[in-house]
């Protein structure tokens, strides 16, 4: 009898899923991109009219502190910037986004 009330106690021990250590296996772990918000972070792009083409099109190869720490420039400058990014390192920018990426980032850090 006592036999056999171990080895039952023993098995609902084995059972007994210990919390910490089940959650991990027990949920299949999902790994999700968001976007925080940290002051002073330059992980996206601020946000404004744009913000959102910018983020999508600027953050693949490079940091937004890559394009934010630059100088002011021009829309004509920027133009330019974005046509390298397409040209010569590839960047997939559709070109119907290109103007909007322009005035975004001109409207960033106006000219004085
Ligand atoms: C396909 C990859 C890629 C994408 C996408 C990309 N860039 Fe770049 N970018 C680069 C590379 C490579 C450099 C050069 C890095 C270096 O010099 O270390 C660079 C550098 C820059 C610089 C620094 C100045 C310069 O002319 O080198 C700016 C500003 C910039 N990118 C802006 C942008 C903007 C705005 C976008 C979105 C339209 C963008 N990038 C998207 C690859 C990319």
């Amino acid at each position: 009898m006592s036999m056999h009330r171990t080895a039952f106690l023993l098995a609902a021990l084995a059972l007994t899923p210990i919390p910490a250590l089940a959650a991990p296996t027990s949920e299949p772990m999902h790994f999700t991109s968001q976007q925080v918000e940290l002051p002073g972070s330059d992980r996206v792009f601020p946000d404004g009219p744009g913000a959102e083409v910018v983020n999508n099109n600027c953050l693949a190869c490079h940091s937004a502190g890559m394009v934010l720490t630059q100088p002011r420039l021009s829309k004509a400058q920027w133009t330019e910037t974005v046509n390298k990014m397409v040209h010569v390192y590839k960047a997939p920018v559709d070109q119907a986004d290109v103007q909007a990426i322009v005035d975004y980032l001109a409207a960033l850090k106006p000219q004085p």
